[in-house]
């Protein structure tokens, strides 16, 4: 029989989540407790080419040209499986290349361009046929927010019940947003976001409230978008987002990535408010603040931004992000 060779390469872009994913009902299926509501990034992606070879002894992954091992290569491998599984290509190894212009685990959204981009090369080089809803189904299971990633723009990710009604869809709008993002640290974080969630849902006495509020908080979102009412959207997220870093302070031991750049850079995203800009603070599982604003201030937004840390926080990067497109295949 001839040796099973197949390749595919996928392009995924990062998103930003405006309504948080916060925290799992199912740690294996990766079902969350809580819908979020994410816009893609234009400029942040990964670009990951899977070939599946029956020559290779065992699976090998590498990452911005190092070669991965331990906990990283066995989340590749996670996804891998799972698509041999479907694709009845047990036993057969694959080689993984990918290429990352997000800083990885850093609170950038590497997590989801990188899981996103690693689904879709991987189901193409196993010859699966999925559509987008599948896709963002098997790209969940490499890490939640990933699941977003399959689509530009908007992505509401629906929480569900079990695997089939947990995936993520496009929202349409009338808004043209954008995020400024104000890099204060891309180094690793301290705390991997799985294990925080984990912490937050086990420990924290907020939680609960924060996962009744969040229904709440979404429909409001989504009513704004629908609308194009941007500081009703801004007003809601920047409060979600808060209530989501609440959760993991009252978390036994707390769950604190916030540092003293991250308050001073939030500093200058309220004044620039104060004085007239439309722009409102999120942030994730990292120091890193996004301001989210329209995509026609982003630029004066960014100069604000740029000239008041300059004298606080004086190593930050500014980076202004636009709405990007869902996955490519090839
Ligand atoms: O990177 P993940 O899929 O484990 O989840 C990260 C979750 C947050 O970025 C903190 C919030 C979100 O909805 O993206």
């Amino acid at each position: 029989r001839e040796r099973t060779r197949t390749a595919a390469t996928a392009v995924a872009h990062a998103n930003i989540a405006l309504i948080k994913y916060w925290g799992k009902a199912d740690e294996g299926l990766i079902i969350p407790h809580t819908s979020s509501l994410s816009l893609t990034l234009d400029d942040l992606h990964t670009t990951t080419s899977v070939v599946f070879d029956e020559a290779l002894d065992t699976d090998e992954a590498a990452l911005d040209g190092r070669r991965l091992a331990g906990r990283a290569l066995a989340r590749v491998r996670v996804m891998l499986d799972l698509v041999r599984a479907r694709a009845g290509l047990d036993g057969v190894s694959a080689r993984v290349r990918s290429r990352n212009t997000v800083p990885t685990a850093a609170g950038l959204a590497s997590s989801a361009s990188g899981l996103a981009a690693l689904a879709g090369a991987a189901a193409a080089a196993a010859g699966l046929d999925l559509d987008d809803r599948d896709l963002s189904r098997l790209a969940r299971r490499g890490s939640g927010s990933a699941a977003r990633s399959v689509f530009g723009g908007l992505a509401l990710w629906h929480a569900g019940h079990d695997d089939a009604s947990s995936y993520a869809e496009p929202v349409s709008s009338p808004l043209r947003l954008a995020i400024v993002v104000i890099v204060i640290d891309a180094g690793p974080k301290p705390v991997s976001s799985r294990e925080a969630m984990r912490r937050t849902v086990a420990t924290s006495p907020d939680y609960p409230a924060w996962v009744r509020r969040s229904a709440g908080d979404l429909a409001e979102a989504l009513d704004a978008v629908r609308t194009g009412d941007l500081p009703r959207l801004g007003d809601v997220a920047e409060a979600n987002a808060f209530g989501m870093h609440g959760t993991m302070l009252s978390a036994t031991p707390p769950v604190r990535y916030l540092t003293p750049a991250s308050l001073a850079a939030l500093r200058t995203v309220w004044r620039a408010r104060r004085d007239g800009l439309p722009v409102w603070a999120t942030m994730d599982a990292g120091p890193n603040v996004k301001a989210i604003t329209s995509a026609a201030d982003a630029e004066a937004v960014a100069r604000r931004l740029r000239a008041d840390l300059a004298g606080v926080v004086p190593e930050t990067n500014v980076i202004v992000a636009h709405a990007g497109p869902g996955i490519q295949v090839r």
